[in-house]
């Protein structure tokens, strides 16, 4: 039994609950899941440094253990045509018009940058950084370092994990083929980073020598068992998360993972970077068009049918994040499934 994870952020519980940017993982969440003994993370990586500073006093005021705050790399520009731009545009108001909602053709990115996302974090007084798309900077790194901050960064790839330790993180998190939201590869490409989870972990645990915590497709203690068992000092798990009744998830996107009957698929229609969710009609219908703009350039220009489909209740006008595992998704209270997950998972394993 590897104890790793539990030193390093100073936990009892070995299971670390995802950042899922946009709602899902907000400060309720991730307060009940520290409280519990494992590691609540606030999913920032779309939120405003102002944002930022209230979900992490939201968690200080719930609890006085541990937690993380996730945060996404910038990514390189991408460029694009004016003709796909138009093109996206058409297709994204004949969907407005559907919803009842107004055209729109202005694209409009956040102001604030990813250095301000993590000072506003470490000066709020967040000491658990967990990142994806990348490897932070030397320079971040540093400041990181100097305020006694621990990082964990995201591979897809046991290159990615070897790129990472050189970088100085302090632990991965091995992201399987199996896992809900966004791939976090960040060297080749997407569709071809799709080894399993338990291959994935097995693969960087006998390459790193900094711990390894493992996600994808982990929903109850067999997974958590086996996955440790496969050398990961940790878990993290999204999907299983999201019907917590902490989670911020919409209710429609709660209903369709308690459901638990429609395939999964990667997509980048949504937000131009690959994601596993639930397959939608609206996912098909995009998915079939060649002018899928970058990330984030597509994110933004959804964002406005994502949110509003969500709120009229309409599964196949939103995104729904999810897991291969999705199907084993409970309604439940997440400091109970984070201590459940662990009894289960010690009995299996008949140790720690
Ligand atoms: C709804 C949702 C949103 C996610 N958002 C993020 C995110 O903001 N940052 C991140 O690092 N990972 C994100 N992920 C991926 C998780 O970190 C993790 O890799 C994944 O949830 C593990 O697989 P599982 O969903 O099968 O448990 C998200 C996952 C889901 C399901």
């Amino acid at each position: 039994m590897d104890h790793r994870i539990q030193e390093l952020y100073g936990i009892s519980i070995p299971i670390i609950q995802a950042g899922m940017a946009g709602g899902p993982a907000g400060a309720e969440l991730a307060a009940a899941v520290s409280e519990a003994g494992g590691l609540g993370t606030i999913g920032a990586g779309y939120s405003e440094p102002a944002g930022i500073v209230e979900l992490i006093q939201v968690v200080q005021q719930q609890t006085s253990k541990p937690f993380a705050v996730n945060l996404f790399l910038p990514e390189e520009k991408v460029p694009f045509s004016e003709e796909s731009y138009t093109t996206m545009i058409n297709k994204l108001n004949q969907l407005r018009r559907r919803m009842g909602l107004r055209e729109n053709t202005i694209l409009s990115l956040p102001e604030f940058t990813f250095e301000d996302q993590v000072y506003a974090a470490l000066n709020a007084g967040c000491k658990h950084f967990s990142f994806t798309f990348g490897a932070p900077s030397p320079s971040i790194m540093n400041e990181l370092r100097k305020q006694g901050a621990t990082v964990m960064a995201t591979a897809t790839s046991l290159n990615e994990a070897v790129l990472l330790e050189k970088a100085g993180v302090d632990a991965i998190a091995a992201q399987g083929s199996e896992a809900g939201g966004h791939r976090g590869t960040f060297i080749g490409y997407p569709l071809t980073e799709l080894t399993g989870m338990a291959e994935l972990v097995s693969h960087i645990t006998s390459r790193v020598s900094i711990p390894v915590a493992a996600a994808g497709g982990i929903m109850d203690g067999r997974g958590v068992a086996d996955a440790m068992a496969q050398g990961a000092a940790g878990v993290i798990l999204g999907t299983a998360y999201l019907t917590a009744e902490e989670s911020g998830a919409s209710a429609v996107h709660k209903q369709m993972l308690l459901k638990g009957d429609a395939p999964t698929k990667l997509t980048k229609s949504f937000s131009g970077k690959y994601a596993r969710g639930i397959q939608t009609s609206l996912m098909d219908e995009l998915d079939e068009m060649s002018d899928i703009l970058p990330y984030p350039v597509q994110h933004y220009l959804t964002v406005d049918i994502r949110k509003t489909g969500a709120l009229q209740h309409q599964p196949e006008m939103t995104s729904m994040w999810a897991g291969q595992g999705y199907s084993l998704c409970q309604p439940v209270l997440a400091g109970e499934l984070t201590r459940n997950l662990w009894l289960e998972a010690v009995r299996i394993a008949g140790c720690c």
